[in-house]
């Protein structure tokens, strides 16, 4: 059996699409997964090009995998930076056998056999393919429903590397789905860039559904127990939606609310299409909702032309929403983009500072909600066991859960009453009944 080495950089939709990969290239012939280059017959890297920093590292990446390599073994660029960069990925590092963009992953057995093959249309339309079947975990799916982004953010680069926005047919879904929960899933995290413009656009005919509809006809499926997704876009959080969001036993209450700035005047640069008032006035509306979801956000410091008096309105919409988990980076001006043409770049020591405060002021937050966690009482899912006698699992919304314990608890749904907290993670034991 072939072996395969696969490094999977960024966001969730790139974990998908490394499953994707390794289900395809699976269809042709059988590979098994190592953690050892130097035994590997296939190397992939499935890269991020968000921010500057690992497509800086990308190329001395290259150069290592290449000395450890074994002889014949092939080396494939794909994801994000294959399809931003694309041909002169090769021609700085001839060692790359192909270049798959992160639109273009269904063709992973076409480009294998060709010396430097370059695929990274941005047109190509893969939201009807049916993927062969792989999961990393077997108790919970990763499932995308959408492709690319229709949105313009002047900061970011994955609509120039997604291509446009197309939904996936809600028949698809609902099958894939069906599927995994026949192998065992119990949760199902769905996935896009812009998961509740769900619906906009089809690349054929299918019958109308939005976000709101197709969460609905997921939750009927049967053995099915929880449903995520990630991320919703502030500006399509309508009521209908935060309703079902709230209402709907199976959607695990954990929401992802990217705020990027908390200025207005910043977020219509950024060409984010709402406000710092509509932000909050969403968030309190979950609140009060849904008072046990806990939300989690993205937020860029440093975008041009930010003051320290935008800077503070970041602070406050932090004051006021108590985020649980923060995703926060230094804004990196990337190529395609509208933002990196503005001649208002924020000096880099300045945004980190900024970086520096926000991400303390954070740490205090998630302290206090974290140390208010002994006592209560979490539904957990377990899907993992660890080497010290340990199950780890997820709470519904969304905290790592340690407990003692073996095999039978995997794939179970458990009451636990948590006796202990760090910052990233709970103790607890079970609960009998
Ligand atoms: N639509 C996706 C966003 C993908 S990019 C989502 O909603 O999850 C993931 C995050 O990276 C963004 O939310 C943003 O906070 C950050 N990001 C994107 N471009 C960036 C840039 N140029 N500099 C710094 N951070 C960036
Ligand atoms: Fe990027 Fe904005 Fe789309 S952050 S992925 S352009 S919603």
């Amino acid at each position: 059996m072939k072996k395969l080495f696969i490094e999977t950089l960024g966001c969730a939709m790139n974990m998908r699409d490394s499953e994707h990969m390794i289900a395809e290239l699976n269809r042709e012939e059988s590979y098994e997964l190592t953690h050892s280059l130097g035994e590997a017959d296939l190397i992939l890297i499935n890269t991020c090009s968000v921010r500057e920093k690992p497509v800086a590292k990308l190329f001395s990446e290259i150069g290592v995998f290449a000395k450890s390599k074994k002889e014949g073994a092939k080396i494939g660029v794909c994801g994000c930076t294959a399809s931003h960069l694309g041909e002169e990925i090769i021609k700085r590092a001839p060692v790359v056998d192909f270049v798959l963009g992160a639109r273009n992953v269904s063709k992973i057995n076409e480009v294998i056999g060709k010396k430097h093959a370059v695929e990274i249309s941005i047109e190509f339309d893969e939201s009807a393919y049916a993927f062969a079947d792989y999961r990393t975990n077997p108790f919970r799916s990763m499932v995308n429903i959408s492709i690319g982004c229709d949105k313009q953010c002047t900061f970011c680069i994955v609509p120039a590397t997604r291509g446009d926005e197309i939904s996936i047919p809600s028949e698809l879904i609902v099958q894939e789905i069906h599927k995994s929960v026949a192998q065992g899933a119990r949760e199902v995290m769905l996935l896009g860039q812009n998961v509740n413009n769900y619906g906009r656009r089809f690349s054929a005919s299918q019958e109308s559904c939005d976000f709101t509809q197709l969460l609905q006809k997921i939750s009927e499926i049967e053995g099915l127990e929880r449903i995520r997704f990630t991320s919703p876009h502030p500006l399509h959080m309508d009521d209908r939606f935060l309703e079902e969001f709230a209402s709907n036993r199976k959607i695990c209450k954990q929401i992802h609310i990217p705020l990027q700035s908390g200025s207005s005047r910043v977020l219509q640069e950024m060409k984010r299409g709402y406000t710092k008032e509509w932000f909050l006035n969403r968030c309190a509306k979950v609140r009060a909702l849904a008072p046990e979801a806990v939300i989690s956000t993205d937020i860029i410091v440093g975008f041009p032309g930010e003051s320290d008096a935008d800077f503070e309105e970041t602070m406050d919409v932090l004051e006021k929403v108590r985020f649980e988990q923060l995703f926060s980076f230094k804004y990196s001006p990337r190529p395609q983009t509208a933002a990196a043409e503005y001649s208002d770049q924020i000096d880099s020591e300045a945004a980190s500072l900024r970086l520096a405060r926000l991400q303390a002021r954070h740490t205090e937050i998630l302290d206090e909600i974290m140390d208010a966690q002994a006592g209560r009482v979490h539904s957990v899912f377990f899907d993992e066991l660890k080497d010290n006698g340990r199950c780890a699992g997820r709470s519904d919304d969304g905290k790592l859960v340690f407990v003692e314990g073996s095999e039978e608890l995997l794939g179970t749904i458990k009451r636990v009453r948590i006796t202990k907290s760090s910052r990233s993670a709970l103790d607890g034991v079970v609960l009998e009944g």
